[in-house]
């Protein structure tokens, strides 16, 4: 493998004009209407990957958006590394804050600017070019899957009765990832560990119709008001969730983790500087970096009801609305999650008003330790293209599929993701640094040489 950077510097514009044309397709999986923009962006990939050197590659139609299937199988007696990946990306709005428009990617101080740039086409991007470099120098060590799906950023529904469907397709002996982030250049980090989630809608009704504000203001409840007093009563002043039950199953993290945990080289002050803000608040009791990574949380992501528009209107609503996500720790599950807060939001609310809690998407915490056998690999590529051992960190974000894999087909997921905080995912100018990209690439073929050997 190291002729990498070799390659690399042969074949750097080539790489960038190629992950160009995978950003212009705008592969928004949350419209509804994107069928077609959709089907021409797992067509884009499967080409990519035959293209890479993939003996076969397949777009497969699911119940939702489609998957990308593709091999090379050089050997059965070899392992196999199943590649994942997510063609989909979040929509790009607000429009107006982005510094150039969202699908047309731009360079701009070293970095990549584009909605995907990281989350996932970047990163998605960094295996396909690894996976080339490995065929063409006939490096390949061992057989190599891809699964490549367009529904990660919805919650991946379709993604369990896929696995199932084509568990024989997708037998493999280890998932190598890279969707996750790192603290930085000069201080790398592998993920051990994603936040599971549990998403929600509440509507709140209380009186049968709209009110005038004035004639009935007083009399009633405001549905509005409840929901706000409702939601406020969910998180004491310690920062605990108040939902009965809701910390039964959570996992106590040992002294000793959390002492690794909390001696990455996590710059605190300039985490909240970069949000604005001078400091954080959280769960008494847990560092910030304890607080994303090792603790359960609930966040109201949207409220609304009445009048919203233009001007003043005198109303007094029928019902309010709030989408609520909790982010869940080993072990607690969705489904559990779900019939507490739904208790508990009857038990909450006044007399002869009703709420409706529909569950709308979720997944389950994981975990792989440190120590683990899969880890070694993804530890030594790291320190053999960082010069640097990694540190271990447990993300806050989650990746549905991720614990459906470890489920469904018992393999384990290594989470190497090459991303930066500062990458501004989900967000307006997503970027990712050029520096990152390249690093990946160098980085993934170590991956397949030191879990093969
Ligand atoms: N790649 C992210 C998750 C992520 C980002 C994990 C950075 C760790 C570090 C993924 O695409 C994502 O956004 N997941 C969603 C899942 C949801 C939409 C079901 C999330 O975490 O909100
Ligand atoms: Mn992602
Ligand atoms: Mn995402």
């Amino acid at each position: 493998m190291e002729t990498v950077l070799t390659y690399i510097d042969k074949n750097r514009e080539r790489f960038l004009s190629e992950l160009f044309d995978f950003i212009r397709i705008p592969s928004v999986s949350a419209k509804t209407d994107n069928g077609e923009t959709m089907q021409k962006c797992a067509l884009f990939v499967r080409q990519a990957l035959l293209n890479a050197g993939a003996d076969t590659a397949q777009v497969l139609q699911t119940n939702g958006w489609p998957v990308v299937y593709a091999e090379k199988i050089i050997d059965p007696a070899k392992p196999t590394v199943l590649v994942y990946g997510h063609y989909d990306v979040q929509p790009a709005e607000p429009l107006e804050l982005w510094t150039t428009p969202p699908f047309e990617p731009e360079i701009r101080d070293g970095k990549i600017f584009a909605r995907g740039a990281d989350d996932d086409k970047g990163q998605l991007f960094m295996h396909v070019k690894a996976f080339e470099y490995m065929v063409s120098e006939g490096l390949l060590p061992c057989n190599v899957k891809f699964i490549v799906e367009g529904e990660e950023e919805i919650g991946s529904a379709s993604l369990e009765a896929f696995c199932k469907e084509n568990a024989a397709l997708l037998k493999a002996d280890v998932i190598l990832v890279s969707d996750t982030s790192m603290i930085s250049l000069a201080s790398p980090t592998l993920t051990t560990g994603l936040r599971g989630l549990a998403y929600f809608e509440v509507e709140l009704s209380g009186q049968n119709r709209d009110l005038h504000s004035g004639l009935f203001g007083g009399a009633v409840l405001n549905p509005c008001n409840v929901l706000c007093g409702v939601i406020d009563k969910l998180i004491d002043e310690n920062g605990r969730i108040t939902i009965p039950g809701f910390y039964d199953s959570v996992q106590e993290v040992s002294a000793e983790e959390r002492k690794q945990l909390n001696s990455v080289d996590f710059n605190e002050k300039a985490f909240f500087k970069g949000i604005g803000l001078e400091n954080g608040r959280g769960e008494t009791g847990y560092t910030t970096i304890e607080r994303i990574g090792i603790r359960p949380t609930l966040d109201v992501n949207g409220i609304w009801g009445g009048y919203t528009d233009e001007g003043a209107k005198t109303v007094l609503p029928a019902k309010a609305f709030a989408k609520i996500s909790t982010r869940l720790v080993p072990h607690q599950t969705p489904e559990q999650i779900s019939a507490k807060l739904k208790s508990y939001m009857q038990k909450l609310i006044p007399e002869g008003f009703s709420v409706k809690v529909e569950y709308l998407h979720g997944g389950t915490p994981y975990v792989l330790p440190f120590d683990s056998k899969e880890m070694e690999a993804a530890v030594m590529a790291m320190e053999k293209s960082f010069g640097k051992k990694p540190l271990p960190v447990r993300s806050g974000g989650s990746i549905p599929v991720i614990s459906v894999f470890e489920k469904v087909l018992g393999i384990k997921a290594v989470l190497m993701g090459f991303g930066l905080e500062s990458d501004a995912i989900h967000a307006p100018d997503e970027n990712y640094p050029l520096e990152n990209f390249f690093k990946g690439i160098e980085t993934i073929p170590w991956f397949y040489h030191f879990y093969v050997k």
